[in-house]
């Protein structure tokens, strides 16, 4: 074994180590890839849960909320509103959702405040069924906490 630590040792670890960790991130893609059909469920997207991710994107609900942790963090997670607020009840999640868009803002001082929206109650549903389709993506239960 060589006494010193040569250039072309280091070079050799350079090179080894960085193929090795570029074919790591490769493999690590692909399996990613193959099990993202079986975790979000896509063959339940709708036509009415993909109206209500437009209805989502159109009014930036991301602007104060998150969704499964990415967004903003000055409103609720919504990620887990379904079981928060609907007890997993798809009936149940959109009278809350309806009456709940429908008494916005609520005149609490102190408190924040969501705006009013003005949106028709088939848009309401279908942003009841976006946000149940999301709830439903496994995604190793995140949120943690029933409360976001
Ligand atoms: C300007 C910031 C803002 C925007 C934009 C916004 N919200 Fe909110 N939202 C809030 C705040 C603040 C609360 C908490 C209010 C409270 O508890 O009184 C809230 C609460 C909620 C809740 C109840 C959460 C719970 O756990 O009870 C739902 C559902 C909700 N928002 C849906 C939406 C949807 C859908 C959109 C887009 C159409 C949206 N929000 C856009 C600020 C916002």
């Amino acid at each position: 074994m060589a006494e010193q630590f040569t250039k072309s040792m280091a070079r050799n670890i350079y090179y080894g180590g960085g193929f090795f960790f570029f074919l790591l991130l490769i493999g690590l893609t692909v399996d990613t890839m193959l099990d993202l059909p079986k975790r979000d469920h896509r063959e339940n997207i709708t036509i009415a849960v993909a109206q209500g991710k437009k209805h989502w994107e159109d009014n930036n609900c991301i602007g104060c909320h998150s969704l499964l942790g990415e967004g903003a963090y000055f409103a609720p997670e919504l990620g887990n509103v379904f079981q928060r607020r609907g007890g997993g009840d798809e009936e149940t999640f959109k009278q809350f959702l309806i009456s709940w868009m429908g008494v916005q803002p609520l005149p609490i001082p102190g408190r924040r405040k969501m705006p009013q929206f003005h949106l028709s109650k088939q848009e309401i549903n279908e942003l009841a069924e976006f946000l149940i389709w999301t709830s439903r993506i496994n995604n190793n239960d995140w949120p943690p906490n029933i409360e976001g």
